[in-house]
């Protein structure tokens, strides 16, 4: 948690304005309250427009201008959009799709991981830019990239991919007839004579076995990571001392976040509430009622799971949604105040600064239905005014105190793919077990931090695990040290690393917490459901026996919930009422003062400040149990409102 108060800031393309309007642009961000702007993560054609051939005249002049109003620069390197000249010179550098189709130049993000010799441009061009701005005062923080895996491009299935593919197996495995060991390839007598005989798992003529495409999606992750150490690597060179930051995505889990921050000095995540919760699996009554505003829980979910990515708990967002976006079904205009909400929400939750996506909407080319905060004939959109009511806010709150540490949340990206991988059942995805659990957390009020297996728990009262099929190690220490509740989802150490059941069944390494045995599994098809005493369980049955408490008892003597001391076990899919009372009993039996919200509104504790934000497009009235005095809005909140309350 910075001392400082958060910035605001903005994403800007000088190169798609004529240089006559830079000096105004900067002038009126700063009026706006914006202290940062973000630039150059698409202008590798305007850079470098032929091979070696730099223009770096322009690039010069923007930066200076943009300092000279007293913005500080975020420097993007260009390596997502790889130009023409670049593609022609070498076209197997671009990914292929799952069904062997190149991904072809006209967009962008239209290159492999795997394709070492576009490696070397991508760090070729960082360089150049490094060397150019690295020392230059006006540059305060870089990009690398921009949004890795962003139109389903982390995985390739090139010629490239399959070559490094092969070397990562035998890095890993060592032996062939280790691979094969580990995978099982004795089944339908998949096993290789030799890694080079081993192929990509896409094209099989059914499913490829789940441990191949497990290893086929750490390797992926891994190239990923690699691809931006290379690039970290010439910025820290070039440019020490300034912040190297990735920008990252909602609801995507493509590539392991938690080992790409290992690189950063802070994660960047990039929000746009109402295209998510348009794109994503929330029900029919939830996109309807959320439909100007975003599902409440869908910013705060990704500010607590980037904010955990990095040691240090640095994070931005750097897009932030000003109106409507262009590339959802449906793409609403936020409710007058959200612009607002949405920045609050993310200074309550640490951020460092958020920086709107973009300064001036476009009137060419892909996005041109997307809003800027300028209209493109540069008169204000709506969300200018709030950029600026967000600043004067910020200002008169001061910088948000420490968080306080209630629940902690664990979530890995391998036990996503491993879902996703293999679901069992339709829609069964650790993602969103994870997105159920904090829901379900924060619609009692409380302050959660997600965080990887493994990091310490100190401070928490109450850790959750909604579903982590194969556990790391180090996380069953962790647990066994922790002296609050522990809730533990289902399919929860139900696999080991390699993707096999473990000896002795599920839950595997975590039996010292939880005396049971998984005897068997059951995904169970829409309307078929077990009826609890104001619960039920649907989706998902973890069958078990042994030594713990069966505490959640469907009427029909099926158990969805077991209890064993201070660990509790959802041996079921976390449906709303079944994970509401579930956590509800562990929030209680771990001392936390829980609150009854209403529809649409949540709470973040910051220092000695209490933030209250109401998503519901209804006035609501904050409970009682909640104590403190209002320093911004009023208890009785209107929609898309924002109320401080100081202890
Ligand atoms: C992000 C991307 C931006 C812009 C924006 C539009 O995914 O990083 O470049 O395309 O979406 O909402």
């Amino acid at each position: 948690m910075t001392a400082e108060p958060m910035r605001l800031g903005v994403c800007y393309y000088p190169e798609h304005w004529p240089e006559t309007q830079w000096a105004d642009d900067a002038a009126r961000m700063v009026a706006a309250g914006l202290s940062r702007v973000r630039v150059g993560e698409f202008a590798w054609s305007r850079i470098e427009p032929e091979a070696g051939r730099f223009d770096w005249g322009w690039l010069d002049r923007a930066i200076a201008v943009l300092h000279a109003a007293g913005l500080g620069v975020i420097l993007g390197t260009p390596t997502a959009t790889p130009p023409k000249w670049l593609v022609d010179t070498m076209p197997d550098m671009v990914a292929l799709d799952a069904d062997g189709h190149p991904r072809g130049f006209g967009s962008r993000r239209h290159y492999c991981f795997s394709h070492a010799p576009y490696r070397d441009e991508a760090v070729r061009i960082t360089r150049a830019v490094a060397e150019r701005y690295g020392q230059n005062p006006a540059v305060v923080a870089w990009q690398t990239d921009n949004e890795y895996g962003c139109h389903d491009t982390a995985i390739s299935y090139s010629a490239s991919a399959l070559k490094a593919f092969r070397h990562w197996l035998k890095a890993r495995y060592g032996t062939i007839e280790h691979l094969n060991q580990a995978w099982g390839n004795v089944f339908w007598s998949m096993e290789y004579p030799s890694f080079c005989a081993v192929d990509l798992p896409n094209q099989t003529v059914t499913e490829a076995n789940p441990a191949h495409w497990l290893a086929f999606r750490r390797f992926s992750s891994d190239q990923v990571a690699a691809f931006n150490r290379a690039q970290v690597e010439a910025l820290r060179d070039l440019s020490p001392g300034r912040d190297v930051m990735h920008n990252a995505m909602g609801f995507f889990t493509q590539f392991d976040h938690h080992d790409l921050a290992a690189d950063l000095d802070v994660v960047g995540w990039d929000s746009y509430p109402l295209g998510f919760l348009d794109s994503f699996r929330f029900d029919a009554a939830d996109k309807l009622a959320y439909a100007r505003q975003g599902h409440p829980d869908i910013a705060a979910f990704h500010h607590d799971l980037y904010r955990g990515c990095t040691q240090g708990g640095r994070w931005w967002v750097i897009e932030q949604q000003p109106g409507p976006v262009n590339w959802s079904a449906h793409n609403p205009a936020p409710l007058p105040g959200m612009v607002r909400l949405w920045t609050l929400e993310a200074m309550a939750h640490g951020a460092e600064l958020v920086s709107y996506f973009r300064w001036r909407q476009f009137p060419m080319a892909q996005e041109q239905n997307h809003a800027g905060l300028l209209r493109p004939d540069s008169s204000a959109a709506p969300g200018l005014a709030e950029a600026r009511a967000a600043a004067d806010d910020i200002a008169a709150l001061g910088p948000a105190g420490a968080a306080t540490r209630q629940a902690a949340l664990v979530f890995s990206y391998d036990a996503d793919w491993i879902t996703q991988i293999q679901p069992q059942g339709r829609g069964f995805s650790a993602l969103w077990a994870a997105f159920e659990c904090y829901s379900a957390l924060r619609r009692m009020g409380l302050n959660v931090d997600i965080v990887p297996p493994g990091r310490s728990l100190d401070g928490y009262a109450l850790c959750v695990v909604p579903c982590l099929p194969h556990v790391p190690e180090g996380l069953v220490g962790e647990l066994q040290n922790f002296a609050g509740q522990i809730v533990i989802g289902p399919r929860s150490g139900s696999r080991t690393a390699e993707f096999a059941i473990p000896d002795g069944l599920a839950p595997g390494v975590l039996r010292p917490l939880l005396p049971l045995k998984v005897t068997h599994v059951e995904s169970l098809p829409p309307g078929l459901s077990h009826q609890g005493d104001g619960w039920h369980a649907a989706r998902w049955l973890d069958h078990a026996e042994g030594d713990a408490e069966a505490e959640f008892v469907a009427a029909d003597g099926t158990v969805a919930g077991w209890r064993y001391g201070r660990t509790r076990y959802l041996a079921s899919w976390p449906e709303r009422d079944l994970v509401d009372a579930l956590l509800g009993r562990a929030a209680g039996d771990a001392g936390l003062a829980c609150h009854t919200l209403p529809d649409g509104v949540r709470l973040r504790r910051a220092g000695e400040l209490t933030f209250a934000f109401n998503y519901s497009a209804m006035a609501a009235e904050l409970p009682r149990s909640q104590a403190g005095t209002p320093i911004l809005g009023a208890r009785r909140m209107d929609p898309a409102s924002v109320c401080v309350l100081k202890a």
